[in-house]
């Protein structure tokens, strides 16, 4: 039986002695898409950097989110559109079916509305977790999502994949809610949350701007950021 202290040292610190994979081990894993764009790296090093205040931090998030944007929609189907230029009839393209943004409350807000700036006409749900600090469990308090069946891709946007607890829990949502042909955008990954996301959900692909090396003891990514949410609300 754990003493009161041992249980005590369990609350504060949930993930000490978890083993942990390393960022090579993570990096093997299928369908992880990593960027190589040399703005975001520009834009994470502005981010992370603790004397970035609140107002600078949203816009670069939704910066982000609109760089990201591009990323994971590269490979999105088009059909056929005619029109006429002022010139003369021509078939463009228009993407096939809608496209559905999901952020998880509230962190994924901003990188919410970076995901709007190329994709206005998206359908936008809303799901709110929170991380229990001391189980690092995450606890669903708001859901307004709808049943979609046309939509050709639906993205779930966090700022942070630290256990995976939420990314798992809000993908297993999105399922029982039939939500079709999922992916996964976050800004930071940690190994640990990368491999259990990966486990959970194989079928749904996984953007990251940038992959970290561990979680501390509380569960917090480093280097990381601090607290996405925080940050951006100025809640610190
Ligand atoms: C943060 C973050 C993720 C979650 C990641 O949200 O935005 O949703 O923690 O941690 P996990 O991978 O261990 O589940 P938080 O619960 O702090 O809520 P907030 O967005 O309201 O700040
Ligand atoms: N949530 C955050 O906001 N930051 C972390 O490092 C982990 C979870």
């Amino acid at each position: 039986m754990k003493t009161v202290d041992e249980a005590a040292d369990a609350q504060a610190f949930p993930m000490r002695g978890i083993p942990q994979p390393t960022r090579d081990q993570a990096l093997t894993l299928p369908q992880v898409h990593l960027s190589r764009h040399p703005v975001v790296a520009h834009k994470m090093t502005r981010l992370r950097d603790k004397r970035t205040e609140p107002p600078e931090f949203y816009r670069l998030v939704r910066d982000l989110g609109a760089l990201l944007a591009y990323e994971a929609t590269s490979d999105l189907r088009l059909e056929p559109a005619p029109i006429e230029t002022p010139l003369e009839p021509m078939t463009g393209g228009r993407l096939a079916g809608g496209v559905g943004i999901v952020p998880i409350l509230r962190a994924g807000l901003g990188l919410a509305e970076g995901f709007r700036q190329p994709l206005p006409d998206a359908s936008v749900g809303h799901l709110g977790l929170r991380r229990d600090e001391r189980t690092l469990e995450p606890i669903e308090y708001y859901n307004q999502l709808a049943r979609s069946s046309n939509l050709q891709v639906c993205f779930s946007v966090d700022p942070m994949l630290a256990t995976g607890g939420s990314a798992i829990d809000a993908l297993n949502i999105l399922k029982r809610y039939r939500v079709p042909h999922l992916r996964y955008v976050a800004l930071i990954g940690a190994p640990y949350g990368l491999l259990k996301l990966r486990q959970a959900h194989p079928d749904v692909p996984i953007y990251l701007a940038a992959l970290d090396e561990r979680l501390d003891d509380r569960g917090y990514i480093c280097p990381g950021l601090g607290d996405a949410g925080d940050r951006q609300f100025g809640t610190l």
